[in-house]
């Protein structure tokens, strides 16, 4: 697979050092997803990450002279604007690739799309697309190192990794990302949502235990077998976990909340009555606990604003959380001879 990950060091003491010397990445270092992923590799990512949330300049411009281009068949606020930074603040060059006003409108095919950019000689492709599956295709036809932005309701692995670092940050857990006596709770359209399934994947790897919360339409019994549980009443989780986040209701992604029957909410204000995040929820919620939400919010339907605003809500957090991990992942894909120019601290 695509991890070789010997480059870091040392979690003695505090947060882990670089070691340049060891960093072997070759072009093959691709970030499709979480799922699968071991500990050991997930926490390679984080310990960099969480040594660039302290000092973004700790290993300096490594990637000088390379380029990185956000290829993104889909709309995006943060994750394009957040890997942009990321990668300029290592060094690199981004260039912008939007569907619209692309040569997509003339027929060209996803694969015939991402060749023809990666022949202008290219270092990483950042790829976003609506349909599961997509970064991964492109992978496997390309020699470039691609890093999954999002595909469909497949996965969306820096998101899931930005994640981890935020919890770990708030729960002191920077030290060896060691998770477990935590408990997550992931509110709302769960079917619809990569962020949901990264993010159950890292959590739980990394020992934490993660509830699922929705109504069946969002949230079926068989989202069980990625590693979680079920639960339909959030009223009955919400003062026992150390975490909470909320999703969006992805309707572009087909998301319905059910029809009434079966206990399913059938519209939004039944659904912001029993699965949103209100302030008198986060009232009741365990001293420290957080509420997490990966933007864009819909406020007063998964979240109140009062909340969205409160003290426990870390989702900027996270959009900050969010630089420092996509440049441990660039650090990793991009590789080669990068390790030369990293300052070993
Ligand atoms: C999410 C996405 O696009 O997958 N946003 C994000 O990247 N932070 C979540 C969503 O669309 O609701």
């Amino acid at each position: 697979m695509w991890w070789r990950m010997r480059g870091w060091r040392g979690e003695a003491g505090g947060l882990p050092s670089y070691d340049a010397q060891v960093m072997t990445i070759d072009s093959t270092n691709n970030l499709l997803g979480l799922q699968g992923m071991d500990a050991g590799s997930i926490r390679a990512l984080l310990a960099p990450a969480a040594r660039l949330m302290e000092n973004r300049r700790a290993f300096g411009r490594p990637l000088a002279g390379r380029t990185v281009v956000n290829l993104f068949f889909e709309d995006s606020t943060r994750t394009r604007v957040s890997f942009t930074v990321a990668a300029q603040a290592l060094g690199a060059g981004v260039v912008q690739f939007g569907a619209g006003g692309s040569s997509v409108s003339k027929g060209e095919t996803l694969l015939d799309t991402a060749r023809t950019v990666e022949a202008m000689g290219v270092d990483a492709l950042v790829v976003r697309h609506s349909s599961a599956g997509a970064a991964g295709l492109i992978a496997e036809h390309v020699g470039a190192p691609v890093i999954n932005a999002g595909d469909g309701a497949h996965e969306h692995p820096t998101q899931g990794l930005l994640d981890i670092l935020s919890l770990a940050q708030s729960h002191d857990r920077l030290g060896g990302f060691d998770l477990s006596g935590l408990t997550v709770a992931i509110v709302g359209d769960i079917l619809h949502s990569r962020v949901a399934r990264s993010a159950i994947a890292g959590l739980t790897t990394l020992g934490a235990a993660v509830v699922c919360v929705g109504p069946a339409a969002l949230c079926p019994d068989g989202i069980a077998s990625l590693g979680c549980s079920v639960e339909r009443d959030l009223d009955a989780v919400i003062g026992s976990v150390d975490a909470v986040m909320a999703l969006r209701v992805q309707f572009e992604r087909g998301a319905e909340l059910g029809d009434g029957a079966d206990g399913d909410p059938g519209d939004a204000g039944a659904y912001a009555m029993r699965y949103g995040i209100t302030s008198e929820r986060a009232d009741r919620m365990k001293a420290g606990a957080v509420v997490m939400h990966p933007g864009p919010m819909n406020r007063g339907l998964e979240i109140e604003s009062a909340v969205a605003d409160g003290p426990r809500c870390v989702a900027l957090k996270q959009v900050a959380a969010g630089v420092p991990v996509r440049m441990a992942v660039l650090l990793h894909s991009i590789g080669g001879d990068v390790g030369a120019g990293v300052a070993v601290t």
